[in-house]
């Protein structure tokens, strides 16, 4: 009997422990921290992520340039989307944060310009599926100066 209840007892708090590491799992949140330079390139310019991971990025622009001179944002693409072709259209609408509305559901997520000492940020569940998506800023002229990245799902 004394036996019996010693094992409930452990089990109870075997149970207890699972149930916390459960918990704390769901609330682990992955933040990546970039930072967007005048030279027109991500800090990051690599992010893995397990499948379905809640991630967290936060771009920090870092410039002593006006606005409309130097703005970066975080626009993650879905696979498949011609990243150039995106952005040359992006490129005509300032007034929404350089992304075309109409390539709006090519976006898995994306942030807000930030212009210098400016911090945006974004939360998003990473894609089912593995692979490699791209990330890019869409201020005009960034893309095709390199200012994109890679999130590798795995
Ligand atoms: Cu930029």
């Amino acid at each position: 009997m004394k036996m019996f209840k010693r094992s409930t007892k452990i089990s109870a708090v075997a149970l207890m422990i699972c149930a916390f590491m459960f918990s704390a799992n769901s609330f682990a949140q992955k933040t990546v921290k970039i930072e967007g330079h005048d030279n027109m390139k991500f800090s990051v310019e690599k992010i893995t992520a397990k499948p379905g991971e809640k991630i967290t990025v936060e771009l920090t622009t870092k410039s002593k340039l006006p606005a409309v001179a130097m703005s970066h944002n975080f626009v993650l693409l879905d696979q498949g989307v011609d990243a150039r072709d995106f952005a040359m259209a992006g490129s005509k609408h300032k007034d929404h944060d350089y992304i075309d509305p109409a390539k709006e559901d090519e976006v898995i997520a994306h942030t807000d310009m930030a212009s210098g000492g400016e911090t945006v940020k974004v939360t998003f569940t990473a894609p089912k599926k593995s692979g490699d998506y791209e990330y890019i800023c869409t201020f005009p002229g960034h893309f095709v100066s390199g200012m994109k990245g890679t999130l590798t799902v795995q």
